[in-house]
């Protein structure tokens, strides 16, 4: 796994608590922040964006990883995700594990998943999407 030090993860939780405080989730009332370590060191946050035609909504992994790369950053070396008003911390969906697939460093990539209760389950990108369809697999003759 790829070096996260307890500083930064401690770091990246608390941000992504604070950009859960942003989350738009009327319809589900479950709120998610997330906050990515960028490879240029910067921090970018996200939240869960609901909308009335449910299936557009975007997760709060896509707001921050986007975030970044609308800022011109498309690496990043750590994410961590905080989650919910329920006890138990959320596990990122399957579009945004392809999403982190797509920008992260490397496959072991730490994602840090919290929770209400002061939970911390540390994972990686890998771990989360193994055999990920990845740009490699564009490659042809
Ligand atoms: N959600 C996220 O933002 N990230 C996850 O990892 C799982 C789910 C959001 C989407 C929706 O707004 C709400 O949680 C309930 O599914």
């Amino acid at each position: 796994m790829a070096k996260l030090t307890e500083e930064m993860k401690k770091e990246l939780i608390r941000q992504a608590w604070q950009g859960a405080e942003k989350s738009y989730s009327p319809y589900s009332n479950f709120k998610v922040g997330a906050a990515v370590l960028a490879s240029t060191g910067e921090i970018y946050r996200g939240c869960n964006i609901e909308n009335v035609s449910y299936g557009i909504t975007n997760c709060a992994e896509r707001t921050a990883i986007f975030k970044m790369v609308s800022e011109g950053c498309t690496s990043f070396t750590a994410i961590c995700v905080a989650a919910g008003d329920t006890a138990l911390m959320s596990s990122p969906c399957g579009a945004c594990r392809q999403v982190m697939a797509e920008f992260c460093a490397d496959m072991d990539t730490p994602v840090v998943l919290a929770g209400k209760d002061g939970s911390v389950y540390d994972t990686t990108v890998g771990a989360l999407l193994p055999d990920a369809f990845l740009r490699t697999n564009l490659i042809h003759e």
